[in-house]
Parts: structure tokens; C-alpha cells; sequence
């Protein structure tokens, strides 16, 4: 219902919430399995991936390298690869909205030998690429940047691999490299002080390729040696955590809730959030699902709770890195002020996260504060809402922003909701179905 996601919507204080979904595919991970099937020798098989603008964007990417890409039902995919012999481009490699499609998909090409151009939105454009870059140029690769941004051309270049320690905690610069490490000469390393999300390295080992993970005192040191060929896969995508947040969060707001999610994947790298609304004395009940593509999956049934404000480890953020705006929601609700730490890298996701958040919170009268790096979010029984969310162009500013209102003693409008297909085209769908109110603005 994607058509439905455009212009400026309201959510209006609901009746309890009830009922049950799947959660829809994982982005990252429906991300990296068209990459890994494009790359991998013959026919790969992907099911219940999650059909974003993102992920498509993904796919169309894919398919103008060369790979034979075809949708055969609804999340179902079959995708032949050429064992890494990718054509130039025609036309600009667009990616949408999408970091983690460019940046991942420039590992994926630097050492390929083709000529190709990246380009995104308004917000992927003004989104920093060097973290991205400057490694692949480390290994040799020709990438040219507008000043550190999009657009970015790429010559044909041979790589070679490196040992490598992201700056910053970023699986998207991880991912990058290792994407990259596959196609150069000799061993590529990736150290991480702080691990981040691994669906890279998990689903590698899926398509057959060779990597070994080892702990490395808090962190990781990745190693995966180069020219590697890859076998087709057949993958089944587990749901988003991400994406579940927020009728999770919704539920614990809105007295005499109840809601069920299934299929959520559980990955200790992406579960900050769980924990953390569980230290908050979240009612959450938690029952194990099947595996899918290697990744753990589990049903949650989350209550209306009285929350209680805690403070949150900046070592968390990054497994919970895309959760703090409905974090935040969930603080807003909570008794005491919720201190969030360590918060840096949200200024450079699709908003300058941190202030649109603060931004969300204080138009609807909840008092809030940006303190360096941590966001403080006091909360209180009753939350005015009222207001007007700017999403700047942010699908989890949006979705964040209609949650709140769902609970707020007033209707919360957001500027927009075209974003929202980005990640989760069923959002509204799935909230109506639990009996949300929301309704676009006339
Ligand atoms: C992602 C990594 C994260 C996250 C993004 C998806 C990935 O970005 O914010 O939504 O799929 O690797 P960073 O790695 O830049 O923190």
C-alpha cells in the first residue's frame, strides 16, 4: 500500500491496541542478499524479502550491473549472478535514500574493473561518503567524491586487501571493506573496538565465502581472504527489529494494549533496543521462532507497561543505532528523565537525527535536551502531542512521530509519510490493523 504513504498524516489517541503481524524482511540483510546473489556464481533463491524503495533500489542497481533479476511473488526473488563479471552501468546507479545500498554496493564494485556513478536523494546526497572512500581508496580503488558526497564516479581498478580500523562504529563502513576485500588481492582485516551488525559476515558464509571472526578484547578482528568466488544461495529473510519497534513501542504507550509481532530476527548486535525498554520494565514476552538465513528469530508480545527512565551505555548505541527516535517516543511515557548516551553518529543518518528527535519530542511538549552527545528525555504520564513533526525527509522521524500520537492526549501530525516506503511500505497497514488511528491530513 505504498501509494497510500504520501503527504502529511495524523495519528489520533487510540483505543488499546490488539492483534498480531509479521514483521516485514530485514532491511540490511534483504539489502546484502541481493548483493551476495548478484556477485555468487548461478541462480540464487531470495523469499520474504522486504520490497522497500530501498531494497528495490538494491536490486535495480544489481540488475544494471548485469545480474539477472526477477520478482516471481510477493518478497520472492530469483537472482542470477555472473561470478563477479559486472558490466558498466548505462545509466547513474541511483540509491534513493539509501546508505547502506550506496555505500555497501561501492565495496562491492571498486575491484570489479567497471565504470560506474552513485547517486542518491536530497538526504543520501548530503550524507558523508569519505568514511566509505577513504578505505577503498586505501585498498586502490579510483572513487572521485563532490567534497565528500554524492555524486561519485568510479574507474576500473584492481584492489589489494588492508587492515583496517573504522573510525567510527559503522557496519556500513565494515561491510564496505569486507564487500570490497572480496574482489582484491591478498587478505583484508577489519578491527572493530565496538562490534556492530554482522548480517555481512553471517550471510558470506551462506554463499560459501571463506571469512573468520575472532574476538579481539570488547571487539572483533575480521580477516577474509581475497579473489573469492561465491556458490548461489538460497535465503529465507528474517523480520526487522528496526521496523517492529514500532508497534512494540506503540503497544507499551497505549493503556490496555496488547500486540504480538512475529519473526522478529534476534541478533545480539541489533537488540540494544529490546534490552533496553526490558530495563525499563517493558512487559515483553519473548518465544523463540525458527533460524533463517542463519540469524535467530523470535515472537514478542509486548503490554502496555508503566516505564521507568534509565540511563542508556553509549557501548549500546550501536546496536540500536536506527531505535532512538522511537526509544525516545517510549522515554516521553516513561517516570524520570531517560539519559541516552553516546549519540554522535545520528547526526549523520538520513536527518541530523539527534536534533530532529529533540525536534519531534519538544513540539509535542515533552521536555527534552541535548546535552554533547546524550539526548534526556523526561517523561510523564500525560504527553500533550498537539504538534507538527517536521520528518525531514526521515521515514523513522515519521513513523516515531504518528507512534507518539497514538498515546499523546492530542493528535500528533507529521509533515510527511512518503519516506516511510523506504523502509516499511506495510507501516500503516500493519498499525491500522491494531486498530491505530491514523488518517492523512486534508
Ligand atoms: C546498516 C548500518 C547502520 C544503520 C543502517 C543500516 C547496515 O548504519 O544505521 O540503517 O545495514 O549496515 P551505520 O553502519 O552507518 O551506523
Amino acid at each position: 500500500m505504498t501509494d497510500r504513504l504520501h503527504g502529511p498524516f495524523r495519528a489520533r489517541p487510540s483505543h488499546p491496541l490488539q492483534g498480531q503481524f509479521q514483521a516485514p524482511g530485514d532491511k540490511s540483510i534483504s539489502h546484502r542478499a541481493f548483493m551476495f546473489a548478484a556477485l555468487a556464481q548461478g541462480e540464487s533463491l531470495i523469499e520474504a524479502a522486504l520490497e522497500s524503495d530501498d531494497v528495490l533500489n538494491t536490486a535495480k542497481a544489481m540488475a544494471a550491473i548485469g545480474a539477472d533479476v526477477e520478482r516471481t511473488g510477493p518478497g520472492a526473488w530469483r537472482v542470477t549472478g555472473l561470478g563477479g563479471r559486472f558490466e558498466s552501468p548505462t545509466e547513474d546507479l541511483d540509491f534513493g535514500n539509501s546508505g547502506t545500498g550506496v555505500r555497501l554496493v561501492m565495496g562491492l564494485l571498486a575491484g570489479t574493473g567497471i565504470k560506474a556513478r552513485f547517486v542518491g536523494d536530497a538526504s543520501l546526497s548530503s550524507r558523508p561518503m569519505k568514511r566509505v572512500t577513504d578505505p577503498l581508496a586505501q585498498m586502490g580503488a579510483k572513487l572521485v567524491t563532490q567534497d565528500g558526497r554524492l555524486p561519485v564516479d568510479m574507474q576500473p581498478a584492481q584492489l589489494t586487501g588492508i587492515d583496517y580500523t573504522p573510525p567510527m562504529a559503522s557496519a556500513q563502513v565494515k561491510s564496505a571493506v569486507l564487500l570490497a576485500g572480496l574482489t582484491a588481492q591478498g587478505v583484508t582485516v577489519v578491527r572493530e573496538p565496538v562490534p556492530t551488525r554482522d548480517h555481512t559476515e553471517t550471510m558470506l558464509k551462506l554463499f560459501g565465502g571463506e571469512i573468520t571472526v575472532a574476538l579481539d578484547g570488547e571487539g572483533r578482528r575480521i580477516t577474509l581472504p581475497g579473489s573469492q568466488r561465491l556458490d548461489r544461495a538460497h535465503i529465507r529473510i528474517p523480520g526487522d527489529p528496526s521496523s517492529a519497534a514500532f508497534a512494540v513501542v506503540a503497544a507499551l504507550i497505549t493503556p490496555g494494549s496488547e500486540v504480538t509481532i512475529t519473526g522478529v530476527m534476534d541478533n545480539p548486535a541489533r537488540s540494544g533496543l529490546y534490552r533496553t525498554l526490558q530495563d525499563m520494565q517493558a512487559d515483553l514476552d519473548i518465544c523463540p521462532g525458527p533460524d533463517m538465513a542463519g540469524e535467530h528469530t523470535i515472537d514478542i508480545t509486548a503490554r502496555y507497561s508503566a516505564l521507568k527512565a534509565i540511563d542508556v551505555p553509549a557501548e549500546r548505541a550501536p546496536s540500536m543505532i536506527d531505535e532512538y527516535p522511537i526509544l525516545s517516543v517510549a522515554a516521553a511515557f516513561a517516570d524520570g528523565t531517560t539519559r541516552m548516551h553516546g549519540l554522535d553518529e545520528l547526526r549523520a543518518k538520513e536527518s541530523d537525527r539527534l536534533a530532529a528527535t529533540a525536534d519531534l519530542l519538544a513540539a509535542n511538549g515533552v521536555s527534552v535536551a541535548i546535552e554533547g552527545d546524550t539526548l534526556a528525555v523526561t517523561g510523564a504520564a500525560e504527553v500533550p502531542g498537539g504538534g507538527r513533526v517536521a520528518t525531514l525527509h526521515d521515514h523513522r522521524i515519521a513513523m516515531s512521530g504518528l507512534v507518539l500520537g497514538l498515546a499523546a492526549q492530542n493528535p500528533v501530525e507529521v509533515d510527511d509519510t512518503a519516506m516511510i516506503a523506504t523502509s516499511y511500505p506495510d507501516f500503516l497497514d500493519h498499525m491500522a490493523a491494531l486498530g491505530a488511528e491514523l488518517e492523512p491530513v486534508r
